[in-house]
């Protein structure tokens, strides 16, 4: 079986960053984004198995659809279509306070199940969230490898997502059912906090360690 494009809609600091780490894995994206001129030049530099499109020609070239995009894109993104076809929807998005004051969601909920509710069809999936965007890009630190859950409630679309953060260098952890967004989510925020607001940098990642 020939395996599809992965779509990536949003060409900003993520979506490029999983692009090049995707591309140099052998893996053919395609960026879907409002004004695709506006990236053409970006998308070209990651070489000829990276594409864009519109948002919705980008779904329909791709069984698996990466969420990039700011959070109220995505809610938008994921009511635009009527039956998302059993496609597996990719949530790397946090729904962030502005100023990066916390989150507007959680506790009793998540993103990634207030997408899961507008997205029918689709088999949500929350990864890719927990980590700035330079360690998607380029994964690789000297002492481990960077801790990077994955939950949904399908298993199978859970496994082809581990298999994805696995191939371009993460520790990829199962953590279950989506509803576990609910602390992938703010754990976001710890690496937000720590990176941004005390001052850490962008260069570090969170490790998991066992015995
Ligand atoms: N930056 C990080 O390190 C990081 C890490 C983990 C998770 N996240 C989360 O990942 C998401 C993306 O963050 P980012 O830093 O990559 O943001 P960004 O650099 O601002 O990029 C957002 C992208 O989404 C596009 N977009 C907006 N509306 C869209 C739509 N309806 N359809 C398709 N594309 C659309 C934007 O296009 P235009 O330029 O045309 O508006 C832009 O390319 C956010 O939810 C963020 O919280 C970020």
């Amino acid at each position: 079986m020939t395996r599809r494009s992965i779509a990536i809609l949003g060409a900003g600091n993520v979506g490029l960053a999983l692009a090049r780490a995707l591309v140099a894995k052998g893996e053919t994206v395609v960026f879907g984004v409002p004004n695709p001129d506006k990236y053409r030049d970006a998308v070209a530099a990651l070489g000829p198995s990276a594409g864009i499109g519109s948002t919705d020609a980008a779904i329909d070239a791709g069984d698996l659809v990466i969420l990039a995009t700011p959070y109220a894109a995505a809610l938008g993104i994921a009511r635009s279509r009527p039956d998302w076809s059993h496609r597996i929807l990719v949530d790397a998005t946090n729904p962030l306070a502005s100023g990066l004051a916390g989150l507007s969601v959680g506790t009793t909920t998540s993103a990634a199940e207030e997408i899961a509710k507008l997205a029918h069809g689709a088999r949500v999936v929350k990864a890719f969230n927990t980590t700035g965007a330079e360690n998607m890009a380029d994964s690789r630190y000297p002492n481990g490898l960077v801790f990077m859950p994955v939950c949904g409630d399908d298993a199978d679309a859970r496994s082809r997502v581990i298999e994805l953060a696995t191939l371009i260098g993460f520790d990829a952890v199962d953590c279950g059912e989506l509803k576990a967004a609910r602390y992938l989510e703010p754990f976001a925020m710890t690496w937000i906090h720590l990176a941004i607001k005390l001052g850490h940098g962008r260069h570090f990642a969170f490790a998991r360690l066992r015995r």
